[in-house]
């Protein structure tokens, strides 16, 4: 039996259904992973010409220094996270996932909000880096984390420079900066995604051991949290891994991969079923 017949067996039989996702789920729907250097610097030219990687470019410290290339890096994402309609994997896997006796939940690294434009709610998601679509105080002088649903920011498309008025925290008037774990970042507020977790634990729980299947899309092995995640469900909750990936393949024994992209791999699955 091939491996797309596999995993439409497994996830046929489970009850439950994990969704764990990287940057590599948005890319059929147009949008940038960071992959190395290159992939950075190709979605972001002057990055290249500043000489500055993905892992320099997300770090707070930027929004002391130089707010606006800060608000010009996560204005521009949050611009294009906005006008970006998800892929029809998406759908496919909501209407499967609902169907289970449990029900289907989303952990995932990527701070697009794409799974919520795509019609999941907020309660079956983990954000675990966070939301762009939330906003923080870069001070921060309390805890709260907001919408960024009313703040716009304009992005120069040559310099990638944020123009204007850049977004600010409401109880300090000091500069607000998107609520997402950067790297080398203690300010951080983890409240909203540390909720999200402790509802994660309450729907694992409820599963029976074996009825558990995790559909892992596009992640990758830079920044291996959500690798990790799926692999721990093996040992925790006796769960059946399907990794979907065009080239990070290598999956734990006993378990399916599935060489290719996240939205072919849907199809080729779920034709299947
Ligand atoms: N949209 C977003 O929110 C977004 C975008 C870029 C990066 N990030 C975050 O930044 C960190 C590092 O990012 P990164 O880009 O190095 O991610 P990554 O390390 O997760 O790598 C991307 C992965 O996607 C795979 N991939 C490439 N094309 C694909 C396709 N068409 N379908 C499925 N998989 C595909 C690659 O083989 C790679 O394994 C991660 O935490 C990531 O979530 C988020
Ligand atoms: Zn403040």
């Amino acid at each position: 039996m091939d491996e797309a017949k596999q995993a439409a067996q497994m996830l046929d039989q489970a009850q439950a259904l994990l969704i764990t996702t990287g940057a590599g789920m948005g890319v059929d729907s147009g949008l940038p992973d960071f992959r190395g250097n290159e992939g950075f610097w190709n979605a972001y030219p002057p990055m290249r010409h500043l000489g500055i990687s993905f892992a320099e470019m997300a770090n707070p410290h930027w929004f002391d220094t130089n707010p606006g290339l800060a608000w010009g890096f996560y204005g521009h994402r949050l611009n294009l996270y906005r006008e970006t309609v998800p892929h029809k994997g998406f759908a496919t896997l909501l209407e499967f996932g609902q169907q289970k006796q449990f029900g289907v939940f989303v952990f995932t690294s990527n701070v697009d909000g794409q799974f919520q434009i795509a019609g999941f709610s907020d309660e079956q998601l983990e954000e675990v880096h966070g939301s762009i679509h939330h906003l923080q105080c870069t001070v921060p002088c309390s805890d709260s984390i907001w919408s960024a649903d009313n703040t716009s920011v304009q992005v120069d498309a040559a310099t990638f420079l944020a123009q204007g008025e850049l977004p600010l925290c409401p109880h300090c008037g000091r500069l607000a900066r998107p609520n997402i774990l950067m790297f080398g970042d203690y300010g951080w507020i983890s409240n909203r995604s540390s909720d999200q977790s402790e509802r994660l634990r309450t729907w694992l729980h409820q599963i029976p051991s074996g009825k558990l299947a995790v559909l892992e899309l596009g992640a990758g092995l830079a920044v291996p949290t959500v690798r990790y995640k799926s692999e721990s469900m093996i040992r925790q909750y006796g769960a059946k891994l399907v990794r979907v990936n065009p080239r990070d393949t290598q999956v734990p024994h006993g378990h399916i991969s599935i060489a290719s992209g996240g939205l072919a791999g849907i199809k080729e699955i779920f034709s299947r079923l």
